[in-house]
């Protein structure tokens, strides 16, 4: 039987600006259903929904909040918090990407959306910029960048640098991140070290072949359907 194990025993030596998912039996449950190579379509795209659910809720959780002071039905004051930045602004990398923003449009509607199109190439693995459209008024603000898998890292690299450019400091900038491994998360503190990662699962290592072991596959194409 799996028991819940403590927040950080899996997960030792972490760059202090990593935030990985508590390694819950849920949480276990739901990669095993998307990294099971026999799984359907749908079975990866219910796990995964699900795992992104969570992972943003919890980077939700590390934007800046202030105290917000309501009067509940039965007519008791109750403080909570609420978010001080007026309007989210967040920017995926399609089109893995994608995934996570069609979830956050539904928990954070009214959420300003931009797209950074950056494709890793099959066979050098570098990341090639295609197009990029950031909403207005971004700048100063704090981001959540959108995209499920970090491997080598240069895709991530490349999108904080345009977030860097459009004015947006480092240390406002939070990658949502699904799966990664030790060696992408230091490729990306030694050029961007404020920037915060919530990720779900940090894998073992990186193949020869800059495929995460033990992996999940091609988030983008298990997720919608071009295997
Ligand atoms: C994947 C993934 C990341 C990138 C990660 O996208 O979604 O954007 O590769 O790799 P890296 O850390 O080695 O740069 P891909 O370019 O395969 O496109 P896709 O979203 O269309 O699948």
């Amino acid at each position: 039987m799996q028991k819940l194990q403590p927040p950080s025993s899996s997960n030792r030596a972490l760059p202090p600006n990593a935030f990985p998912l508590r390694r819950t039996p849920g949480l276990l449950a739901l990669h095993a259903a998307a990294r099971n190579r026999e799984a359907s379509h749908a079975e990866f795209v219910t796990a995964t929904r699900r795992i992104m659910r969570l992972l943003l809720e919890e980077s939700l959780a590390y934007l800046c909040y202030e105290d917000r002071l309501v009067t509940t039905p039965t007519g008791f004051p109750f403080t909570g918090a609420a978010l001080v930045q007026h309007e989210l602004f967040a920017v995926s990398v399609p089109r893995a990407g994608d995934a996570l923003e069609a979830e956050l449009r539904d928990i954070h509607p009214g959420t300003r959306f931009g797209k950074v199109l950056i494709q890793r190439d099959t066979v050098t693995k570098l990341p090639r910029m295609f197009y990029q459209k950031l909403p207005a008024q971004i700048a100063g603000q704090q981001v959540l960048l959108l995209d499920p898998m970090m491997a080598t890292a240069g895709t991530a690299n490349m999108a904080v640098k345009v977030l860097q450019d459009a004015g947006v400091a480092e240390a406002d900038i939070l990658l949502v991140n699904v799966l990664t491994c030790p060696s992408a998360l230091e490729k990306l503190y030694e050029r961007h070290p404020m920037v915060r990662v919530v990720t779900s699962y940090i894998d073992d290592a990186l193949t020869e072949q800059a495929f995460m072991r033990p992996g999940i596959g091609d988030f983008g194409d298990r997720f919608y359907g071009t295997t």
